[in-house]
């Protein structure tokens, strides 16, 4: 059930009181805490199993909110902030004195966000505050698109939930630091590169997009159970099979283009031809085949470029080396 004006009001009660809160964006759950409170920042940390080093985006409730966080907005910035806010864009700014270190995580820039879900500006609004707000799951696993997938996952760790229906765009904010000479991409995300690049009349740099295949240079990230592994979309069936054969359980997230193909696997997602429909629902297949107890998923990048980009980062860092600790 979508949360309703009696459990904004709760919500904003708990941020007061220092307590955490479950926030619905149009990209993924936060879990979100008064951005002005380093203790209750703390307990993000703690809840998450997040290093402390890691920084936190605060959530503002407008654009005309930006300068009581922030200092030295540049041209750019005001730019990005008046087209895509509300939205799934983060401008990493350099932080003002409104900000605590705790938030940033010591760092003297600050990453702010307007998100783009009735039931967040509602909250925004009612609090009257900034909330930080990392994704609201484990460190390093999969993020949450629906409240039942935080509920699962944190459970009685969080103070309050608020319910505000699946998530819409289903991958994060695209994260554009604006502290240097140029605009530079630092995680692909909502807003693809090409829009960003439409608005400023620019090329943007986007972090290495390289072809490099399993294992993933990457740190995982946004992983499931299941190891991931990345292989060319013809090569999907073909890889899985013996997989399943020598006794794996194995899932496979088939590309659009097999739909229909026979594959013997424990279990098989379709995705989406359409980049928006995958990128919604990108994060419940993969929780989906963690459920259904695989071990190991076969997937393939989908072409880089509009939302695909981001997809293909967060299937990257997915199939990453896994800690050996
Ligand atoms: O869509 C989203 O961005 C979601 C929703 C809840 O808003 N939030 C989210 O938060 O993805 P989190 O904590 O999972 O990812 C935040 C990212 C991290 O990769 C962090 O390193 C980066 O933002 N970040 C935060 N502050 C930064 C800063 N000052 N400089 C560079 N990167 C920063
Ligand atoms: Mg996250």
């Amino acid at each position: 059930m979508t949360a309703g004006i009696s459990d904004i009001e709760k919500a904003a009660g708990v941020l007061r009181g220092g307590g955490l809160v479950a926030i619905p964006t149009e990209t993924v759950y936060g879990l979100g805490a008064d951005a002005e409170d380093p203790a209750a920042i703390a307990r993000i940390f703690r809840v998450k199993g997040r290093p402390p080093s890691h920084p936190l985006i605060v959530h503002i409730g407008g654009a005309e909110q930006l300068d009581e966080w922030v200092e030295d907005v540049p041209r750019a910035a005001r730019l990005l902030a008046e087209h895509f806010w509300p939205g799934p864009l983060t401008l990493v700014l350099r932080r003002g004195p409104r900000v605590p270190l705790e938030a940033t995580g010591g760092l003297e820039t600050v990453a702010v966000r307007v998100p783009d879900h009735p039931v967040a500006l509602a909250l925004l609004s009612a609090f009257g505050g900034g909330v930080t707000a990392p994704s609201a799951n484990r460190f390093g696993a999969v993020s949450p698109t629906t409240a039942d997938h935080v509920r699962a996952e944190l459970g009685d760790a969080v103070d309050f939930v608020l319910d505000g229906g699946p998530c819409e765009v289903g991958v994060e904010s695209t994260i554009v630091d604006v502290t240097g000479d140029a605009p530079s991409i630092l995680r692909p995300g909502g807003v693809t590169r090409e829009d960003l690049e439409a608005v400023l009349g620019c090329p943007l740099a986007v972090p290495s997009t390289s072809r490099v295949r399993v294992p993933g240079r990457h740190p995982s990230h946004y992983a499931p159970r299941a190891r991931v592994v990345l292989v060319e979309p013809e090569k999907v069936v073909s890889e899985a099979e013996p997989a399943q054969e020598l006794g794996h359980r194995v899932g496979v997230l088939l590309p659009a283009a097999f739909a229909g193909a026979e594959v013997k696997a424990h279990a098989v997602v379709t995705v989406p031809d359409s980049m928006a429909a995958y990128a919604r629902g990108l994060y419940g297949f993969l929780r989906e085949l963690d459920r259904q107890g695989c071990d190991l998923i076969v997937a393939s990048l989908p072409v880089e470029e509009g939302l695909g980009l981001a997809i293909a980062n967060r299937l990257r860092r997915a199939a990453g080396p896994r800690p050996t600790a």
